[in-house]
C-alpha cells in the first residue's frame, strides 16, 4: 500500500489569503506554504484514491508524479475520492475534478445529502462526466487495487452551510490497510481507539495546538487534549495534519510530529 500526503493545512491553508498574522506573514515571506488537507492512497501503485478533495487539488495533483495522466490522452490513475466530512476544505476540489469522465465518490449518507442539497456538487458536476458513482459508506468496502476500507464514526460536526440539516453520521475516519486517516474529530472516541488498534501510521486532527486558539471554532480536539490518548498507542506512528494557520506548530520548535507534504508514508 502507498500513502502520499498531498496537503496538511486546515481550511484557508497556510498562509491564508486574507490573514496578516505573524505566522501567515512568515509563511508568505519564507515561501513555506501548506496546502489544504488531502492524501492519496493506492494498493497497487496504479489505481489511486484521494482522501478528501481540497480546493488545492489541481496543484496537488500536478505535484504528484503518481497522479500523472497517460498513456492514453485522458487516462488517469485517479479512480475516486473518499470524503471524511462535508466541510468546504474537503469537498470543493470535486468541482475541479469535473473533467474526470468517471469517478467514484464515497461518503456517508449525511455528507452525500449535503452535496445534493445546500452545496449541490452532484447536480453541478454530473453533466460534465459520463456519470460519477456516488456511494454511501456504512461498513467495510473494497477499492480497486486491493485496498480494504473501514469507515468509522467520528461525530456530527456539520458544515456551517448545512447547519439546518438533520441526521447523524457527518464525520468519519478511514482505516485503510494499516493506515488510519482521521483529520476531523471533536472528541477522542472508542471508535478511534479501535481503528488505531494494530495500525502502522495515523494522520490525525492537528487543527489546533490548544483548545482556546480560536474560541469561536468548535469541532476539533486540540493536540494538547489528544496527547494522552495518542500515548496509549505506542506502536502507531502519529502525524498531525489539517493544521490551522493559528497553530504554533507551523512555526516549528515543538516535539509533536507534523505531517510533511509529499511525504510517502
Ligand atoms: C473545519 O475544519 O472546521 C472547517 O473546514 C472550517 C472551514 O469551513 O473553513
Ligand atoms: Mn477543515
Ligand atoms: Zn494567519
Amino acid at each position: 500500500m502507498r500513502v502520499r500526503v498531498l496537503g496538511t493545512a486546515a481550511g484557508g491553508g497556510s498562509p491564508q489569503w486574507n490573514c496578516a498574522c505573524q505566522q501567515c506573514g512568515h509563511a508568505r515571506s519564507s515561501g513555506t506554504h501548506r496546502s489544504q488537507d488531502s492524501v492519496a492512497v493506492s494498493g497497487n501503485g496504479s489505481d489511486w484514491y484521494l482522501l478528501n478533495a481540497s480546493p488545492d487539488i489541481r496543484t496537488q495533483i500536478l505535484s504528484t508524479l503518481e497522479l500523472t495522466p497517460g498513456p492514453a490522452t485522458r487516462e488517469t490513475p485517479l479512480r475516486g475520492v473518499l470524503l471524511t466530512d462535508a466541510e468546504l476544505d474537503h469537498v470543493l476540489g470535486l468541482f475541479q475534478l469535473r473533467e474526470a469522465a468517471t469517478l467514484d465518490v464515497y461518503a456517508t449518507a449525511a455528507v452525500l445529502g449535503a452535496l445534493d442539497g445546500p452545496l449541490p456538487v452532484r447536480r453541478v458536476v454530473d453533466p460534465y462526466g459520463r456519470g460519477w458513482g456516488w456511494h454511501a459508506v456504512t461498513d467495510e468496502f473494497e477499492l480497486k487495487g486491493g485496498l480494504t476500507v473501514r469507515p468509522f464514526p467520528l461525530g456530527d460536526k456539520k458544515p456551517r452551510y448545512a447547519s439546518d440539516r438533520d441526521g447523524d453520521g457527518w464525520v468519519v475516519g478511514y482505516r485503510i490497510g494499516d493506515f488510519v486517516y482521521a483529520p476531523c474529530f471533536a472528541q477522542w472516541t472508542d471508535s478511534l481507539d479501535e481503528a488505531l488498534d494494530g495500525a502502522r501510521v495515523a494522520l490525525i486532527d492537528g487543527t489546533f495546538l490548544a483548545a482556546d486558539e480560536m474560541p469561536d471554532v468548535k469541532g476539533h480536539l486540540s493536540i494538547h487534549d489528544s496527547a494522552s490518548h495518542v500515548a496509549c498507542h505506542p506502536g502507531v506512528r502519529f502525524l498531525y495534519t489539517h493544521l490551522n494557520n493559528t497553530n504554533p506548530l507551523l512555526s516549528g520548535g515543538f516535539a509533536y510530529p507534523v505531517a510533511t507534504e509529499m511525504e510517502v508514508l
